[in-house]
């Protein structure tokens, strides 16, 4: 018989807007968007409905001893709510859940962590929260720090640490403290990719261990590799919820649908709240053609995106993915090659001009990020599709679908005589 870990029943989970809160500002009044156009979020329990805003609403799962789920969903739509719930950092408005085993959990960079103490501090601390006891820790924390690669900043207070080494030690405590139960938000992001692929590794060997692991990201591939299981969240609710590859399917159709919604109107898009312009369209020219969303293989192209309000040194980070959600290239403007140009004359739009096209013939989605003053304006995945025809790389015939993966390089060969 299988083990309950994690049970919820019926949770809903009600925040109060206008309240100050760091990220939430633009969808915040992006939900006020919403209202207009009469897909009003419905309260619960005689609350006034205009002032609150349900995060969750009624989430039941049960997630066995040993599973490893994958957690899927827009942005907004509710997947760190329901992380902070099962890890006790914010109460549920309404139902209940039940978490049984120590649970190790990377949530928000610095959550976990008190700000004056220093790393070493935090470990033991962190493995005293745990219920661990002091030689338990001890014998890990030679591990943790290596793990973390913090050596000299291990007795400077944490508040000092820049984001990316308190993610790497708050992955390396959540990790390495033998957690029955790992929680572990798409934080990760934030690290190097180095970091990255030490921590999927690590999860997978937590997992393999028998822990129970809860992982968030939008990166679909590294989803289906982690886990077994797919729960996907829309509007604080599961819509889909069964194996890994059916639920990231779901998730598929319905991104693509919501890529042909204007995208002005669309909730789910990231910022900091201090944003002033907007994603307001995303195209993919074929050069030669002029057509748009649909590209000869091969051929010069050029992706338009066009925004709001522009700003001072703007910068757009463009990631092109297939048909299955895999990343293939992301392609950043902040990374900058002497070739690109600061043109007075493009007003409201920004161009990524591509020399010849060398992705196989099928579907592409585009996620877009949008920064100016250092901060991340807005942020769309899905923002477009578009389809690949079949043509030519350099006068050689590219393959004609993506089984063998999606691009080719261009390339020469030296052969023996006939
Ligand atoms: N402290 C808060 N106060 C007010 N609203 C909040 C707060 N935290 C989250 N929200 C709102 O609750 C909803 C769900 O947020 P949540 O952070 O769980 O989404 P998410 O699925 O993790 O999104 P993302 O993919 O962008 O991380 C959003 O509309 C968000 O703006
Ligand atoms: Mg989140």
């Amino acid at each position: 018989m299988p083990n309950v870990a994690i049970e919820t029943h019926e949770i809903s989970k009600s925040y109060k807007l206008g309240l100050a809160y760091g990220y939430g500002t633009l969808r915040d009044s992006l939900v006020g968007g919403l209202k207009r156009t009469g897909k009003r979020m419905v309260g619960r329990g005689g609350r006034k409905q205009h002032d609150s805003l349900w995060a969750l609403r009624g989430v039941t799962f049960e997630i066995e001893s040993g599973e490893t789920v994958g957690l899927i969903g827009h942005n907004g739509a509710g997947k760190s709510t329901i992380l902070k719930v099962l890890s006790r950092i914010i109460e549920p408005t309404e139902g209940w859940a039940e978490v049984t085993g120590r649970v190790g959990s990377l949530l928000e960079v610095g959550t976990g962590f008190h700000p004056e103490l220093t790393g070493r501090e935090n470990i033991f601390l962190n493995g005293a929260i745990l219920g661990m006891r002091r030689a338990e820790i001890r014998a890990r924390f030679d591990e943790i720090v290596e793990f973390a690669d913090m050596g000299r900043f291990l007795d400077t207070p944490v508040k000092r640490y820049s984001s990316g080494m308190s993610v790497r030690l708050a992955f390396a405590v959540a990790a390495h403290l033998e957690p029955e139960i790992l929680l572990v938000d798409e934080v990760l992001a934030v690290g190097d990719a180095a970091f990255q692929r030490k921590s999927l590794a690590k999860m997978s060997e937590v997992a393999s261990a028998g822990s129970t692991v809860i992982f968030v990201s939008h990166n679909l591939a590294t989803i289906q590799a982690l886990c077994q299981r797919g729960i996907m969240l829309e509007r604080g609710q599961v819509v889909a919820d069964g194996p890994v590859g059916e639920s990231v399917n779901h998730y598929l159709r319905v991104l693509e649908r919501s890529a042909s919604d204007d995208l002005l109107e669309r909730i789910d898009r990231d910022g900091r709240g201090q944003e002033v312009t907007r994603i307001s369209r995303v195209a993919l020219y074929d050069d030669e053609s002029g057509l748009a969303d649909v590209v000869v293989g091969g051929r010069p192209a050029r992706i338009v995106v066009e925004f709001t309000e522009q700003l001072p040194m703007m910068e757009c980070e463009l990631t092109i993915l297939n048909s299955l959600g895999h990343p293939i290239t992301t392609l950043d403007s902040s990374l900058s090659s002497p070739a690109d140009r600061r043109q007075p004359e493009l007003s409201n739009q920004i161009e990524c001009m591509l020399g010849g096209l060398p992705l196989v013939p099928g579907r592409y989605r585009i996620d877009v990020v949008l920064r100016a003053r250092q901060e991340v304006q807005d942020g769309l995945q899905a923002a477009a599709y578009f389809d690949v025809e079949p043509g030519l790389v350099d006068g050689r015939p590219m393959p004609e679908t993506g089984g063998d993966g999606d691009v080719v390089l261009p390339h020469l060969w030296r052969l023996p005589p006939f």
